[in-house]
């Protein structure tokens, strides 16, 4: 038997970014004892990554913003593909989430009548997003922490978790290691939320940092839940491109919201070419025009450059295959040029964008109120995930609820920028108040011994094998020889070839990763927990394959240029994986169901 700790929760939240803490501090106040995990320290997560602003229809900049335009918008950014109770959810409850935010003390900027401040971001038809310059993930994990930490939620900082419990039909608790010390833990609990963002890690070039290897999705496909959407994966068509130790990292879509364009190396502004017919009615035919609207002239249409960001990544890719592109791999982002139209375009700049202007200063040595960056597209989010409820965010599985990135519908087969600050503030607060619920309607179940020991053993398996020597390897070739494989074959532009390319070579990675082996003790040891990440990554990347490769059509963030177009055949159904018989992953359709009859009449009054 092997040593462990245990905790008891009513609630245990498995991920601390703003969906986490928004569940967290909604089931303690609730009354119910909850422990939150967090992998890397209390404050740290991919929140902080969605920067310019979080979506809701407050209308304080234009008044013809309400939930139903919200609501249009996202469902046609999802291309249909949503779950209309989740976007109807969310576009009625965004405001509110974010006036309790500033409630408990969010700074936004503001307008002149002193009201929240609200920007233009891509595909969404009026100024929605509420922002703290360009830091508005920042500013709201800040408020999250600071009142989440006065509620009594037992913190597990640096603590993986690598395994959920179910026991007699319902989730019964989980097994982690604290990172720090290499302790091994059982929690218990009687309800568990997943809300550990994103799997952008299985990918080459990423916004995500380190500990978004897609654990929550691996957790409750393992625990026999269904993981749904996941070929919609988003490339943010603006990651930073040089120099190379940077490359992913993220150039707000507050930039061109502010007023930045595209244009390749010959001084094009190429967004102009190929707008999409079902946006050439709300997009600007010149660049005069483009400007009035940044400029909040209600009469003008927006610039392309606030597209969706499926159509400008691929617009960003045509340019450097077509060898316009900039010198190091991208296309420029021109926010510098707005000096022409504003005296005080520099300081506005500033202003507007202080983490751009120093995020470009200190790793790039330019000065962004002077000159145009290099940027690219990056991966940055996963609309798929696990399949909830939409009104309560219980997965399939009793008891285990999930949230934020971490859970699929909302989004469909795109996301609007700035809808998933609001995402993790409606549904985590609703993830963690039927969480709750939840367990205060039940008794705990015991956790079977056996159970816990062979989880105790699979997570210290890689010292054994390390200590075997024979086919053991270090785990760090086997996660970047991953990255590269998703990252060619399964990435922006894809096709049959490379994806059936991809799934082989993840059955080879499978087989490695059984040996990835660990040397040294459990005291903070980086190659033991990437080792570790390694199952989490493939069983994702499997997931993002199998459906890549099923959708014979292209839709939102799924590009196939062997089937280009939008298939109508293809947008009556969600892709779910599920563990099926022999622990292989199973795929089949689920039919949407229909939309609502009002809600119909609200679509049909956006077009
Ligand atoms: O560009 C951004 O600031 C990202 C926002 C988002 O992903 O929602």
């Amino acid at each position: 038997m092997t040593e462990y700790q245990t905790h008891e929760h009513d609630v245990l939240v498995i991920g601390a970014g703003g969906a986490g803490l928004r569940a967290a501090i909604e089931a303690s106040a609730a009354g119910v004892s909850v422990g939150l995990i967090c992998k890397s320290l209390l404050g740290k997560a991919h929140t902080v990554m969605a920067e310019g602003g979080v979506a809701a229809a407050m209308a304080h900049v234009d008044d013809r913003d309400n939930w139903k335009v919200h609501f249009s918008d996202t469902m046609r950014g999802g291309q249909y593909l949503n779950n209309w109770r989740m976007a109807e959810l969310h576009a009625k409850e965004a405001p509110d989430r974010v006036r309790e935010l500033e409630a408990w003390g969010a700074v936004f900027d503001r307008t002149k009548d002193g009201r929240i401040l609200q920007r233009n971001f891509g595909g969404h038809r009026y100024p929605r997003l509420a922002h703290v310059g360009d830091r508005t993930g920042l500013e709201m994990i800040r408020t999250l922490q600071d009142h989440g930490i006065h509620q009594g939620i037992k913190v597990y900082m640096e603590h993986t978790v690598t395994k959920l419990f179910v026991e007699g039909g319902r989730i019964a608790g989980a097994f982690g290691y604290d990172r720090e010390r290499g302790y091994l833990r059982v929690f218990k609990a009687k309800s568990v939320v997943v809300a550990t963002g994103g799997v952008g890690r299985a990918y080459k070039i990423t916004s995500n940092s380190w500990e978004y290897t897609g654990d929550g999705y691996a957790l409750a496909y393992d625990a026999g839940a269904d993981l749904m959407d996941m070929e919609f994966i988003q490339f943010h068509p603006t990651g930073m491109v040089w120099p190379p130790s940077v490359r992913g990292i993220l150039v707000t879509e507050g930039v061109r919201g502010e007023g930045g364009v595209l244009r390749n190396k010959d001084g094009k502004r190429f967004m102009f070419d190929g707008i999409p017919e079902n946006y050439k009615a709300q997009t600007a035919d010149s660049e005069e025009e483009g400007w009035k609207y940044v400029q909040g002239d209600k009469n003008a249409r927006r610039p392309p450059e606030l597209l969706t960001r499926d159509h400008v990544a691929r617009k960003i890719m045509g340019e450097v295959r077509d060898g316009r592109g900039s010198p190091h791999g991208g296309v420029f982002l021109d926010i510098a040029w707005i000096k022409s139209r504003l005296p005080n375009g520099a300081e506005h700049i500033k202003k507007k964008l202080p983490s751009m202007y120093h995020q470009f200063k200190q790793l790039a040595d330019i000065d962004i109120t002077e000159v145009p960056m290099e940027v690219g597209p990056t991966t940055h989010y996963t609309m798929g995930g696990v399949r909830v409820d939409g009104d309560t965010q219980m997965s399939t599985v009793p008891g285990l609820f999930a949230a934020g990135e971490c859970a699929a519908g909302l989004h469909g087969a795109n996301r609007l920028g700035g809808n998933s600050l609001s995402d993790l503030l409606v549904f985590g607060k609703r993830a963690g108040e039927h969480a709750a619920k939840f367990a205060r309607e039940r008794e705990a179940v015991a956790i079977d011994a056996g159970r816990v020991d062979a989880a105790a053993r699979a997570a210290l398996a890689p010292f054994d094998r390390g200590a075997a020597g024979g086919d053991a390897e270090g785990p760090y070739k086997i996660q970047y020889a991953l990255q590269d494989l998703m990252q060619e074959n399964v990435g922006i532009v894809r096709n049959e070839a490379d994806i059936k390319k991809a799934l082989d070579g993840i059955q080879g990675l499978k087989q490695r990763a059984g040996h990835a082996a660990a040397g040294g003790n459990r005291d903070y040891n980086p190659g033991w927990h990437t080792a570790l990440d390694l199952p989490s990554l493939l069983t994702c990347a499997e997931a993002i394959a199998m459906c890549a490769l099923e959708r014979k059509e292209s839709r939102g963030g799924h590009f196939r240029e062997d089937h280009p177009d939008k298939d109508p055949a293809y947008a009556g159904f969600n892709l779910v994986v599920r563990k099926g018989l022999g622990g292989r992953p199973e795929l089949r359709r689920e039919t949407i169901a229909p939309l609502r009859e009002d809600l119909k009449q609200v679509v049909e009054e956006n077009k």
